[in-house]
């Protein structure tokens, strides 16, 4: 059986390629997914199962720039076709975005979907796409993702204080759960060895706003000469409106594998200990 992981450079990616050693990885470099010629040609008869982590995640981006749709939509249809053809089982990353933010309670996988961002828009059609072939997928929504390989709010904030920066205002009125890449790719693993298929959350345990989620970061960092100050998501205009209250409800994972995600509080510990680790040596002074 042959496992192939696309998007194989990205948080994801790489963790996945850390779970499924034996996956043949293809970085953006290596296949761009759009290229339905090139998709093809290296996805042979052998190919059992992918893995997508491809994704083209510029969320203010997505408002003006029509790109990420070939990349979230277009690209996972011709990739299902293609998988339905082989045969092979497609698993494919998908978001909380796909909700309004306006839930009571955490979003469970049959809760109505009502994107509120051009992102969200597509990678929902993505989704929808995927299933329509009729193969077997299973598609793992996630949410604020954090890990080694991409750029996300973690390693922004620590960057930017690392920079010099000594006084940060950040957004405390969107909540959602922060995810480390690498519990994300062993979640999906276990979904995989139990041939699950459908829709499934996965997120780290525990809910933050992106406020919460600097703190916490700086705090581990013994970054205490820094300032973080609460703000509304008003005080940042962006392109992309961003859902309020995107907590998912991870239960259906819960009891379809008997793992139970961890905190983020506790998996942002690993995530920083991978980033010191990969950081350049300082020069002795
Ligand atoms: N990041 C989050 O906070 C978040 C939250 C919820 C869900 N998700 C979902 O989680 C999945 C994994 O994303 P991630 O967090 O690992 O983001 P990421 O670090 O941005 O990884 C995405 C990867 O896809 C690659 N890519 C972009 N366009 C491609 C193309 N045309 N062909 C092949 N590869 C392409 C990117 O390469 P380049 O870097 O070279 O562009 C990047 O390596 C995605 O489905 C995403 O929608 C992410």
């Amino acid at each position: 059986m042959q496992t192939v992981i696309l998007g194989a450079g990205g948080m994801l990616g790489r963790a996945l390629g850390r779970e499924f050693p034996e996956a043949e990885r293809f970085t953006r470099a290596a296949l761009d997914i759009t290229d339905g010629a090139a998709l093809r040609a290296a996805l042979g008869p052998e190919t059992r199962l992918v893995l997508n982590a491809a994704a083209d995640t510029r969320v203010d981006a997505a408002e003006s720039d029509p790109h990420h749709v070939l990349v979230n939509f277009v690209a996972v249809g011709a990739l299902a076709a293609h998988c339905r053809k082989l045969d092979a089982t497609l698993v494919h990353a998908s978001t909380d975005y796909v909700f309004s933010g306006k839930g009571i309670r955490p979003y469970r996988e049959d809760d109505p979907v009502d994107p509120v961002n051009a992102y969200g828009r597509a990678k929902l059609m993505g989704e929808r796409r995927a299933f329509e072939e009729g193969l077997e997928v299973l598609v793992v929504r996630t949410s604020w993702v954090f890990g080694m390989g991409g750029v996300n709010f973690v390693d922004t904030i620590l960057k930017r204080v690392e920079g010099g920066a000594r006084d940060l205002s950040v957004v405390n009125d969107q909540v959602s759960r922060p995810t480390f890449a690498a519990d994300l790719a062993a979640g999906i693993r276990r979904l995989v060895d139990r041939r699950v298929t459908g829709v499934v959350h996965f997120a780290n345990a525990g809910d933050a706003t992106w406020f919460e989620l600097a703190s916490e970061a700086l705090a581990r960092e013994g970054r205490t000469d820094v300032l973080v100050r609460p703000v509304p998501t008003s005080a940042f205009p962006r392109p992309a409106r961003r859902p309020p209250w995107s907590v998912l409800d991870t239960s259906l994972y819960e009891r379809l594998t008997g793992g139970v995600p961890r905190s983020w509080r506790e998996a942002l510990c690993d995530y920083l200990a991978d980033r010191r680790a990969a950081a350049p040596a300082r020069p002795a002074s």
